[in-house]
């Protein structure tokens, strides 16, 4: 299936078993999760890897302290792990086994580089420095894997530390969140009712449900560039299908997302985080870090894991054509852009540009519905209606999703820790605001522009509803946002 006025081709068989394709693509069925469920076992030759890896948790998979609890991991891999990367070039053909060997060296590598300051915050001290310098051992495989399959030289959401880092514990028992298990962990990961567990997983659970808007998103997408239904009434209620299709799988995304309070304590977080910080924009790196054998010896910079770098928020502020403040905020979303799978971002592009192309958010709004007067059915106006408000509906859910994510900041991390910054690098007390304000600033206009509250276009009492909350989510926003500025001494933007 290519989406419309472009090459791209969105899969509806995952073909898992081919191993010359990258693991991660887009499909209508497994929407931005791997094609195939994740590689556990690495091949002997990476036995060394595997060893540190099971020794290295905080509280490894038997419940034994392991070598992050005492501070041994830095010299075990200096003493213990040799220089693979001969080994890894065997493997070059094997995109989703090269994956996994990405996954388990940035665990390694972020584990070394962070390390010190992990010590630091269980004794109550500021992070202070991480290392600044990341042996050959690990800085050469790691620029080959990532080389190979298209991420960053570090840790990264999708390609390591959460939608490739999930088995199933009953091969037979399917996707149920029950039945997963972390592959890979730094704190008590292992032991799959920690709060470490229950943070990644979630994630994985989450996105299980992404098919329905790769699907819905293709679906509307198509309605539009069908040359027999554009601008018809069959068109509309095609696109309405789609949009219906979007809604309910982004619906399943955000009850599964409410469940991140029982599955992962706001009280742990703070202390598995510490692994998943980025090397740009911390103050544990203020020089970035230097990668044995690479760049001529200059030091380098990633964001670190977050799911600022998930791909489903970003499909539906595409898809919506949800309109971004000119901000310096803004620019940090462009870059999270840039940390995910090379297939997933071509995607996300593709989509913009064809929502845009097919005029996809004036055609639902039926911004020249009032210029055809007289000459539209009560049908078309029935449907019209209903594109409206399915896609504020739609944007709600946008809206939803943030405003629960901001909820997450404050609980999780602002209550918790006066650190700055997040893992992916971004200030943390303003970032999320930025957009979510923008969301819920888009839901007024449009709502406004349609004349949705009353009269002949009235979109009824549920909608409604939607936008008093609204109104009241920006108001107290605002005034959160300032009370955590005054408190820090941070500026709004
Ligand atoms: C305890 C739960 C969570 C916390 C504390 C948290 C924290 C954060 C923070 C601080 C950011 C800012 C970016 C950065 O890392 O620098 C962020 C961004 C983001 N996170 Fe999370 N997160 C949580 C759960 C989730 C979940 C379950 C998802 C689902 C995929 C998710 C998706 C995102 C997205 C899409 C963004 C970008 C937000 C935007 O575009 O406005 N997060 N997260």
């Amino acid at each position: 299936m290519l989406i419309p006025n472009s090459s791209f081709e969105v899969l509806q068989d995952t073909k898992p078993d081919n191993v010359s394709l990258p693991a991660f693509m887009v499909s209508a069925t497994r929407g931005f999760l791997p094609r195939m469920n994740p590689i556990v076992t690495l091949p002997p030759e990476f036995d060394a890897v595997e060893t540190l890896l099971q020794a290295m948790p905080v509280q490894t998979l038997s419940g034994e302290p392991g070598l992050l609890a005492t501070g041994q991991l830095g010299d075990a891999v200096l003493q213990e792990l040799p220089d693979l990367t001969e080994q890894v070039e065997k493997y070059c053909d094997d995109l989703p086994m090269m994956n996994a060997l990405y996954r388990d060296y940035s665990f390694l590598a972020s584990a070394f580089l962070l390390e010190p300051c992990h010590m630091r915050f269980i004794k109550g001290e500021p992070y202070g420095l991480g290392k600044a310098f990341l042996p050959a051992q690990l800085s050469r495989p790691i620029v080959r894997c990532a080389e190979l399959c298209g991420f960053k030289p570090f840790m990264e959401y999708a390609g390591s530390y959460a939608l490739f880092n999930y088995r199933l514990h009953d091969p037979d028992g399917g996707m149920d969140y029950f039945n997963l298990r972390l592959i890979r962990a730094f704190e008590h990961g292992l032991d799959p009712s920690s709060s470490e567990a229950g943070f990644v997983l979630v994630h994985v659970e989450m996105v299980k449900n992404s098919g329905g808007l790769v699907d819905g998103a293709m679906a509307s997408l198509s309605a539009l560039a069908d040359n027999t239904k554009n601008n018809t009434i069959a068109g509309r209620a095609s696109l309405n299908a789609g949009l219906q299709t979007i809604l309910a799988a982004a619906r399943r995304v955000n009850d599964v997302m409410e469940g991140m309070w029982t599955k992962s304590k706001p009280r742990s977080y703070t202390s598995f985080r510490t692994f998943i910080f980025g090397i740009t924009s911390q103050s544990m790196f203020p020089h970035g870090v230097v990668y044995e054998d690479i760049n001529d010896g200059q030091p380098l910079n990633f964001r670190g894991e977050s799911g600022a770098n998930d791909s489903m928020i970003p499909l539906l502020d595409n898809f919506l054509q949800i309109t971004m403040p000119d901000t310096p905020l803004t620019e940090i979303l462009r870059d999270f852009r840039e940390y995910r799978p090379s297939n997933h971002r071509q995607f996300l592009v593709e989509v913009k540009k064809a929502s845009l192309e097919l005029g996809l958010r004036d055609f639902a709004l039926a911004v020249d519905v009032d210029a055809r007067a007289g000459t539209v059915s009560e049908e078309e106006m029935q449907l019209v209606k209903e594109s409206r408000l399915l896609w504020l509906e739609l944007l709600n859910q946008v809206r939803d999703f943030r405003w629960r994510h901001w909820c997450f900041a404050r609980e999780y991390i602002l209550k918790q820790t006066s650190h700055p910054t997040a893992t992916g690098g971004s200030p943390i007390v303003t970032w999320l605001p930025n957009q979510l304000q923008a969301v819920m600033e888009e839901m007024t206009e449009i709502y406004e522009g349609v004349g949705g509250r009353a009269g002949p276009m009235d979109l009824g009492a549920g909608c409604r509803d939607i936008m008093d909350l609204v109104e009241r989510q920006r108001l107290t926003l605002r005034k959160e946002v300032d009370k955590y500025c005054q408190e820090r001494g941070v500026g709004s933007d």
